[in-house]
């Protein structure tokens, strides 16, 4: 008698790879790092865990948000949140760039760094520089103890559990969770959002572990669309706002473990250059769940689809007019804007997963590329 059992794959709790297992563990994610975040009656959030002060908080003058990778593009949603949210101006950059430009700190500043492992070499040199001129450093970091972590001057630690795949996908949610919940305690500290509207966003965000899971539910239809995917060399993505930071964040999950060359842009910027390499059959990926800018970014499609593109449209539930103008779409449930990328990303990850288990690549272990960065 024997039985085929190995750690590995008992760690995988029935899943294929690694990366489809914690995929699906993202509810679980959303639901541990924002459960105990929220006063009983919906009403606030409470970063208990915060040094900061009202007065510290009132003195922010600029925040910069500094990562690399995936981490980096959860910064690029932490902006929009933030200057959404409590209207002070943020700057994001990648951390290799932000520690050798000499970047403008101030004691007004907020640093705020982002790093799944806590471990990333420049995102920890960066730290230590905002540190050097005197800036306040809060972390977002998946690993308690970790060197970020031991170092920032405050922390919200992100509740994602151990992340094992290369490809980051439940450490990136639950850090636009993190910067939901951060957001929203700057706004009820400086008075930018009325207590209704605080009420609406949290409401909205208690709602998005089932949505996820309706998302999940649909995922043989993203593996019918990745399995076209796979057969192309280039692709891009397209969005605004929001929508080109997820952009940005589907286009390197696909990059990393498919091998495809994709591009995001900014979809307004797409006729400025890059409209050229528009050819017929090329897919292109069109995010639209920003309802403000939706007419825009349908004006944007209607550009890539008279060049021959064979696009596929994220949406939000209710917005029939965009699946006119696409060749496919794929929808997601309705939430508020600002929340849209803890849903839009779940498909393109999946998108990325079906699209590299096509191409015969290791999903878990991409080529070339190391879960966590310790040397530069
Ligand atoms: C590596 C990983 C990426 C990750 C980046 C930043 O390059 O392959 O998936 O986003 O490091 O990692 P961190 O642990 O700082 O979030």
């Amino acid at each position: 008698f024997h039985v085929d059992w190995d750690i590995v794959t008992a760690e995988k709790a029935g899943f294929d790879h690694f990366m489809l297992k914690e995929i699906h563990e993202q509810p679980k994610a959303y639901r541990d790092t924002m459960s105990s975040r929220i006063s009983a009656d919906g009403a606030s959030v409470t970063l208990n865990e915060l040094s900061m002060t009202v007065e510290e908080i009132r003195k922010i003058s600029r925040v910069h948000i500094v990562a690399c990778g995936t981490a980096f593009h959860a910064g690029m949603v932490g902006k929009y949140v933030i200057e959404k949210l409590a209207r002070i101006p943020v700057e994001t950059d990648v951390a290799s760039e932000y520690r050798y430009r000499s970047p403008i700190i101030t004691k007004d500043t907020l640093v705020i760094v982002v790093s799944q492992s806590g471990e990333t070499a420049d995102t920890l040199a960066a730290l230590r520089e905002a540190k050097r001129c005197g800036a306040k450093v809060l972390a977002i970091t998946n690993v308690v103890g970790s060197s970020v972590a031991r170092e920032a001057d405050d922390l919200i630690t992100t509740w994602a559990g151990p992340e094992i795949a290369v490809a980051s996908t439940k450490a990136y949610t639950s850090q636009l969770i993190a910067f939901y919940l951060f957001g929203l305690h700057l706004a009820q500290t400086l008075g930018t959002q009325t207590a209704d509207e605080i009420k609406e966003v949290i409401t909205a965000m208690k709602a998005l572990p089932e949505q996820v899971e309706a998302i999940l539910a649909q995922a043989d239809a993203l593996k019918v669309v990745a399995e076209d995917m796979a057969k192309h060399d280039n692709l891009f993505f397209i969005g605004r706002g929001l929508d080109y930071a997820v952009a940005l964040e589907g286009s390197l999950k696909l990059k990393e473990i498919s091998y495809i060359h994709s591009e995001a842009y900014a979809a307004g910027e797409l006729k400025h250059g890059t409209l050229a390499l528009i050819e017929e059959d090329v897919p292109v990926i069109a995010l639209a769940t920003q309802h403000e800018l939706l007419e825009k970014t349908v004006s944007n499609i209607k550009e890539v689809k008279a060049r021959g593109a064979n696009v596929l449209g994220i949406a939000v539930e209710g917005e029939e007019e965009l699946q006119k103008s696409v060749d496919s779409t794929f929808i997601i449930p309705k939430t508020l804007d600002v929340l849209s990328p803890a849903l839009a990303v779940v498909p393109l990850q999946l998108l990325s997963y079906y699209a590299s288990l096509a191409r015969g690549n290791d999903v878990d272990k991409p080529r070339n590329l190391a879960k966590s960065v310790t040397v530069e």
